[in-house]
């Protein structure tokens, strides 16, 4: 029986910080397992331009712990008011990694998000010849779809339209939920990726709702049926470089998220490489833990593999603290709701 794993140092490739006291109470918690990480750009106000992510990429490294030699991978937030130039620019410096495409309204702070896809052609087209990869919360938002079936409505209405236009736009479908998703990304050639949570390989919808309601679970997009949790986790078990982590950790104060219209996200940074060690080694994979977590992701980004390494070791059940506090309240840390036996040593 494996009971200690050594694996490259692995990044995140889809990881909410946020700003002020929340960042600083909760970059610790990935700075301590993962080198690199996709920075989302849906601050108030948003991350728009090259500026933005200048000022945003030093006020993390500002909180970062000192002895900590984390990168984060910053991102703009595409609008419809988004410039080619300023793209341009800020990827030729190495300052952006992607840009991040919100329908408006699908999601957390998604106001700015784009309403009309022929306002953002231009700047698709841009990089797709500069190789920049855009990364999509793949749901529409139009009221009349049902919530659970916004994925799958925007790999038809919208996604799948965009790629036909621009097939050479390289594209990141993330936290993926369904079994059309994964179908959708695994069928799609070189030019997409699909990046699956911690939570989504944990959860279905009866954890969300049934015998009362569990609002640390609710997230977006929402966790669907078992059968669909079941595809994704063999997606991701499965060794295909096409899937790999982008946790979507995503903390919000409890009195954020216990409220009458509570906010979505799943905060799995502390806990999240436990979870995944448990998974994998459920599903009798704990072999390709390491190319989901550190290398299929820097592969589509085109950057390096890390040099580090983490080591996990199986024992007496770990016990994660149930909140971490921030200077803006308590945040809940997800509960997996399984004991978990592997953890991070060193
Ligand atoms: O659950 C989510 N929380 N999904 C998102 O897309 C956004 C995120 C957040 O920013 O809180
Ligand atoms: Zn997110």
């Amino acid at each position: 029986m494996t009971d200690r794993l050594t694996i490259r140092r692995p990044d995140d490739w889809h990881l909410h910080l946020r700003d002020g006291e929340m960042l600083k109470a909760v970059l610790p918690e990935t700075t301590r397992h993962f080198a690199r990480a996709i920075i989302m750009p849906n601050l108030v106000p948003p991350v728009v331009t090259a500026a933005d992510a200048a000022d945003y990429r030093d006020r993390i490294m500002w909180a970062k712990p000192k002895n900590s030699d984390f990168k984060p991978l910053m991102t703009l937030y595409l609008t419809e008011d988004t410039e080619v130039r300023d793209v341009r620019a800020a990827a030729e410096i190495g300052l952006i990694h992607a840009l991040k495409l919100y329908p408006a309204g699908a999601t957390t702070n998604s106001q700015s998000g784009v309403r009309d896809f022929k306002k953002v052609t231009r700047v698709l087209e841009t990089m797709a010849q500069i190789g920049l990869p855009l990364c999509v919360h793949g749901e529409v938002t139009n009221p009349e779809v049902d919530i659970f079936d916004r994925e799958a409505a925007f790999i038809e209405r919208v996604l799948d339209p965009i790629r036909r236009e621009i097939p050479e736009l390289r594209v990141v479908m993330e936290h993926i939920t369904t079994k059309d998703g994964v179908d959708y990304v695994a069928g799609g050639g070189d030019t997409i990726a699909g990046t699956i949570t911690v939570h989504h390989l944990v959860i279905n919808r009866n954890h969300i709702l049934a015998g009362g309601i569990r609002p640390h679970y609710y997230c977006l997009p929402v966790a669907k049926r078992e059968e669909h949790r079941i595809a994704l986790r063999a997606a991701a078990t499965s060794g295909d470089p096409t899937f790999f982590l982008g946790t979507d950790s995503a903390p919000h104060t409890d009195a954020a998220k216990l409220q009458p219209c509570g906010c979505a996200g799943c905060f799995t940074a502390p806990n999240g490489l436990s979870i995944l060690a448990q998974v994998f080694e459920e599903d009798g994979a704990l072999d390709r833990l390491e190319g989901f977590v550190s290398e299929y992701g820097p592969r589509f980004y085109r950057l390096p593999l890390n040099d580090g390494t983490v080591t996990l070791e199986k024992g007496p059940p770990v016990e994660y603290p149930a909140q971490i506090e921030t200077g803006d309240g308590p945040v809940t840390v997800f509960d997996p709701g399984m004991p978990l036996y592997w953890r991070v040593v060193d």
